[in-house]
Parts: structure tokens; C-alpha cells; sequence
């Protein structure tokens, strides 16, 4: 079994290594080792409202909430210049408190740090503690309820990397909301190559070339290591 997870990883390696366009998408399932609940894991909070249940209670304040190993080793990704380009359906900033450039990433769900102008559309942080836009606009919470429609700027960004890449890996989503979910079916659309690291079942498992069933955190930071070895020793 370790071997195989072992081998499992020096072929996550090898496809990074080949990728000449990387796009990563991330879910609710990359920040749970953060100490958040996602949505429609076990424990979720979709999960345990169909119990009748409240979500967990948070262990930290918002504030407390770090990026993880596998924020980490996406930052990495974009480090060594491999990551293209980013789509998260997460509202948690992790990515963007990880070190990842805004203009690297399409937030589809908006950011629970950032507020919008409803008169000019301008993106204020929560930090700034302005209550109205420098235009007198009235400032709104940028993340996305169901039936709300996706920021225009995030989606034909998600949209355009999806098409032009080589290999899209999901991390942590169950792939059942659209349109987020279309992002990994339009990238295989175009040819792309598929990797799902997800503790449940996607629909899209059957087309993923390799699919990882363990804990990101427990598997992308070791495939990005894996990777490093291989650009230090290969020659390009
Ligand atoms: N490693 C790997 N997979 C994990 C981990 C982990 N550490 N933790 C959780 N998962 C898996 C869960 O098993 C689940 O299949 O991540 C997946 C997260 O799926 P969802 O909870 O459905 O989250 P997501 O796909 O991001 O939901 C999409 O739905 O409710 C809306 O707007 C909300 O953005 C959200 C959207």
C-alpha cells in the first residue's frame, strides 16, 4: 500500500513536471486543515444541516485561520513558476493570505474579506473599515449566495485558463456546484489532463487520470517536493 502511495505520488510529480500549463482548482476540502468545516464532507455543514444539525463550532476566530500544507504548496507552485493560474470556490482569503497574487487568482465565490461598491464596482478589504465607498457607494459583501450571479472578471478568467490548460487539478471539492463545477469539464474538453485529490466521490472521478482518496495535505505538499527534485535534477 505505501509503495503504491509512494508511486502515486512520483506520477503527480511527473504529470507537474510535463505540465507546460497548470491550472488548480480548490473546494472547502483544501481549508478543513485549517481548522473550517466544509460544505458536503462528513462533517460539513450542508451534511449536518440535512441532520438537523447546526455547523461545528469553530475551534479559532476568523482571524486565527491560517493557510495550510496545501495552500502552501500550491504558493509554491506559483513560486517555481509552474502554477498558471488559480480557481477557488472558496470564500476563506486563505489563498490570498497564503502569498498568492490577486491577479493570479478568480475567486468565484467572492472573499469574505472584501467588500464591492454597488456604484463603481470597486473592491474595498474588510480591514479598511470603511463604511462607504471613497465614490459614496454603498459597500456590499462580495461572496456569492445560491442563485446570486459569479463576479464577471472571475468567471471568464476560470473560464479562459480552463480551456488553455494542460492539466487542471481539483483539491478538496465535490464538483456539484455549477458553474464552478463546468471548470474541470471544459478543461477536459481541451484536451487537459485530470487529477482529483478529494476524500469523497465527484462526478467526475472516471476521467481523472489520477485520483487521490487521502488528505491533501497528506499528498500535494509531497508531489510539489517530488516535483522540486525533479526540476533540480532534470535538465529542461
Ligand atoms: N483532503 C481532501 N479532501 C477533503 C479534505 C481534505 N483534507 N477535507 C474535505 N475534503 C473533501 C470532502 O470530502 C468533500 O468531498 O472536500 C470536498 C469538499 O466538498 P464541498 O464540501 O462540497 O465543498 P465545495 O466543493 O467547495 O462546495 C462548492 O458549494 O455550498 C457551496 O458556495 C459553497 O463554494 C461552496 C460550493
Amino acid at each position: 500500500m505505501k509503495e503504491d502511495f509512494r508511486d502515486r505520488i512520483k506520477n503527480l510529480a511527473r504529470l507537474l513536471y510535463k505540465s507546460r500549463y497548470l491550472v488548480v482548482f480548490t473546494g472547502a476540502g483544501i481549508s478543513t486543515e485549517s481548522g473550517l468545516p466544509d460544505f458536503r464532507g462528513p462533517d460539513g455543514v450542508w451534511t449536518r444541516k440535512d441532520k438537523g444539525l447546526p455547523p461545528k463550532p469553530m475551534a479559532k476566530s476568523w482571524e486565527e485561520i491560517e493557510p495550510n500544507s496545501g495552500h502552501l504548496a500550491v504558493l509554491e507552485l506559483y513560486k517555481i513558476g509552474k502554477l498558471k493560474f488559480l480557481i477557488s470556490q472558496n470564500v476563506d482569503n486563505l489563498h490570498l493570505k497564503s502569498g498568492i497574487p490577486n491577479q493570479l487568482l478568480a475567486e468565484l465565490h467572492g472573499n469574505r474579506a472584501k467588500f464591492r461598491c454597488t456604484r463603481c464596482e470597486k473592491t474595498i478589504d474588510r480591514s479598511a473599515r470603511q463604511k462607504v465607498c471613497d465614490c459614496g457607494g454603498a459597500l456590499v459583501s462580495t461572496v456569492v449566495d445560491f442563485g446570486q450571479p459569479l463576479p464577471q472578471r472571475d468567471l471568464d478568467l476560470a473560464f479562459e485558463h480552463s480551456r488553455k490548460c494542460d492539466l487542471f487539478i481539483v483539491l478538496g471539492s465535490s464538483l456539484v456546484v455549477t458553474p464552478a463545477a463546468e471548470m474541470p469539464v471544459e478543461a477536459l474538453r481541451s484536451g487537459a489532463k485530470l487529477i482529483i485529490v478529494n476524500k469523497g466521490e465527484t462526478p467526475l472521478d472516471r476521467f481523472a487520470s489520477l485520483r487521490f482518496h487521502e488528505k491533501i495535505g497528506e499528498v500535494f505538499p509531497e508531489a510539489v517536493e517530488e516535483l522540486k527534485k525533479f526540476m533540480g535534477t532534470q535538465v529542461t
